[in-house]
C-alpha cells in the first residue's frame, strides 16, 4: 500500500512573488503539477497535498484533478510540522508513505519508481534521494556510511565548515515506513536555526535509514528562487526539444524556440528560429513553422506554412499558408488551403476551404464560404460601440480594396463589392454591390501656364 504526500503549504519567501511557489509555472505546467504528475502512474492508495499559505489558491489551481486529498497546515512551521498533519488523516494506514518537496519538478517517474523498489527490497525505515552536487549550497547534507546506511541529514544552514564540505545532498523525495514515521514525528524538536520542525530530523531516529543516489543530478533540483526556476525551464525546454526531435520534428536552431508540456507535432514538421508554443497546441504534419511564430493553445493542420505570426486558440486546418506577420486569434476557423496575408487580424470567424485574406485586413465575428476573396484593406465593422455583429459572405464572393462591410450584414454567394465601398445593407448573390461617391472629373482644372 502506498501513500504520497507532496509538501506544498510554504510561502516561497525566496521568489518574492504573491504567487505561491508551487503554482510557479514551468513550460506551461506549475511545480506542483508536475510533481503529482511525476508519481501518478504509481497508482497510490491515497494521495496528499499539504496546503497552507494561499490553500486556496493552491487548490482551485488543481480542481480538475481526481482522488487529491487536501490537508491544511496552520502555521507553517516547517517540513516535519507539515507531515505531522498527516497523523490523524493516515491515522494506521498500514504501507510506504512516499514524501515528495512541492518544488522539486524535475523528478522522473522511473526516478521514484526506483526509490520505491529500493525501499522494499532493502526493508529500511525510510530511503531518500540523494545526490552529488558540485555545488550543494542551500541543500541538506547526508551523513552517510559507504554502504548506503544513513545517520542524519544537517540543514545547511545547522552545518559546520567542516559538514559544509560534504556534497551529498537531501533531494526532497523520501520513502517512509508510515508506521515507523508516524512514532517519531510527535518527538521533532525546533532546536535548529530556524526554530521549525524539521522532517530531515527524522531520519536520524529512524533505522535502518538508506539512500539513493541519482545518477543525473538534474532531476533533483530544488526551486527557491527565480534563477533556480530559469535554470529547471532550460532543463525542462532542452528535455522538450530532444523528445520532439526524436519524434520528427526538426528544429534548426532548437535553443532559440519553446516549448510547452501539452504541444503535440505531427512528423516532418520544420521549425525555424524564434518560435515559441505554448498550452495544448497540435502542429500537423509537414508543417513548416517560423521563423518568428507563437503559436498557443492553437490546433494546426497537416502542411500549414506559418511565417512570422501569432496564432492564438485558433484552428487551421491543412495546406493553409499564414503571414508574415498575421495574427489569428480566439475563434478564427481556417478550412483547407485558406491563405492569409501580411498585415492581416483575424477574430471569432469561420473561414471555408479556400478563402484569401491576403493583405491589411480585420475579419472578426465572420463567416465566410468557401472560396472568398477579401481585397486589401477590407475590413468587417463588427462593433457599434455596445454589441459585435456578425458579418456573412457567401461562397465565391469578391471584395474590393478598402471595403467596409458595417455588421450586421449579410452578402450572398458570388457577390462582387467595389473597391472603396462602405456596405451597410444585405446583397443578394450574384449581384455587384457599389457604396461610394461617384468619381467627379473636373477637366482643365489647372490653369494653362
Ligand atoms: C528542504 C530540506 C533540505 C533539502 C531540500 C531539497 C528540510 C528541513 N530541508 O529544504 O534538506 O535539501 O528541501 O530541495 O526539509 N513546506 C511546507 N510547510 C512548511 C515548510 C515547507 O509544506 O512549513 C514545503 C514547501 O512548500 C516546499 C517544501 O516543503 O515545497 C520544501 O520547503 P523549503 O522551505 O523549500 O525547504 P528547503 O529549505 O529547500
Ligand atoms: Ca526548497
Amino acid at each position: 500500500m502506498l501513500a504520497v504526500a507532496v509538501l506544498a503549504a510554504g510561502k516561497g519567501t525566496r521568489m518574492k512573488s504573491d504567487l505561491p511557489k508551487v503554482l510557479q509555472p514551468l513550460a506551461g505546467a506549475t511545480l506542483v503539477e508536475r510533481v503529482l504528475a511525476s508519481c501518478r502512474n504509481l497508482a497510490p492508495e491515497r494521495q496528499v497535498l499539504i496546503v497552507g499559505h494561499q490553500a486556496e489558491r493552491v487548490e482551485q489551481s488543481l480542481a480538475h484533478l481526481q482522488g487529491l486529498e487536501f490537508v491544511l497546515q496552520q502555521p507553517q512551521n516547517g517540513t516535519g510540522h507539515a507531515v505531522q498533519q498527516l497523523l490523524e488523516p493516515l491515522g494506521n494506514f498500514d504501507g510506504e508513505l512516499l514524501v515528495l518537496n512541492g518544488d522539486v519538478p524535475l523528478l522522473r517517474e522511473q526516478t521514484i519508481a526506483d526509490l520505491l523498489a529500493e525501499h522494499r527490497a532493502s526493508g529500511a525505515a525510510v530511503t531518500l534521494l540523494t545526490a552529488r552536487l558540485s555545488d550543494p549550497t542551500g541543500y541538506g547534507r547526508v551523513v552517510a556510511d559507504a554502504e548506503g546506511s544513513v545517520s542524519a541529514i544537517v540543514e545547511h544552514r545547522d552545518c559546520s565548515e567542516a559538514q559544509r564540505s560534504n556534497n551529498l545532498i537531501n533531494a526532497g523525495i523520501y520513502c517512509f515506513n508510515w508506521r515507523r514515521l508516524a512514532e517519531v514525528l510527535p518527538t521533532l524538536s525546533t532546536d535548529n536555526d530556524q526554530g521549525e520542525l524539521y522532517l530531515t530530523d527524522t531520519v536520524a531516529m529512524l533505522a535502518p535509514a538508506k539512500h539513493l543516489e541519482v545518477a543525473d543530478a538534474d532531476e533533483i533540483n530544488g526551486i527557491n528562487d527565480r534563477l533556480q526556476l530559469s535554470q529547471c525551464e532550460a532543463v525542462i525546454q532542452e528535455r522538450l526539444r530532444r523528445h520532439w526531435m526524436a519524434e520528427g520534428v526538426s528544429f534548426v536552431d532548437p535553443s532559440s524556440c519553446t516549448l510547452s508540456e501539452g504541444t503535440r507535432f505531427g512528423r516532418d514538421v520544420l521549425v525555424e528560429p524564434q518560435c515559441h508554443f505554448r498550452g495544448d497546441s497540435v502542429i500537423g504534419s509537414g508543417c513548416r513553422i517560423g521563423p518568428g511564430t507563437l503559436i498557443d493553445n492553437a490546433q494546426i493542420g497537416d502542411d500549414v506554412e506559418i511565417v512570422y505570426s501569432v496564432v492564438r486558440e485558433a484552428q487551421v486546418a491543412s495546406g493553409c499558408a499564414i503571414g508574415p506577420f498575421a495574427q489569428l486569434r480566439p475563434g478564427a476557423e481556417l478550412g483547407t488551403g485558406c491563405r492569409v496575408g501580411n498585415f492581416v487580424e483575424i477574430k471569432n470567424s469561420t473561414l471555408a476551404q479556400g478563402c484569401k485574406v491576403n493583405h491589411l485586413s480585420y475579419i472578426g465575428d465572420a463567416e465566410l464560404g468557401a472560396q472568398v476573396n477579401v481585397g486589401a484593406g477590407t475590413i468587417t465593422a463588427n462593433y457599434d460601440g455596445v454589441n459585435k455583429h456578425r458579418t456573412v459572405i457567401g461562397a465565391g464572393s469578391k471584395t474590393g480594396a478598402n471595403s467596409v462591410l458595417v455588421a450586421p450584414i449579410e452578402l450572398g454567394a458570388n457577390v462582387t463589392v467595389g473597391a472603396g465601398s462602405t456596405l451597410t445593407k444585405d446583397v443578394p448573390s450574384g449581384a455587384l454591390a457599389l457604396g461610394r461617391a461617384k468619381q467627379l472629373v473636373k477637366e482643365n482644372w489647372q490653369q494653362a501656364s
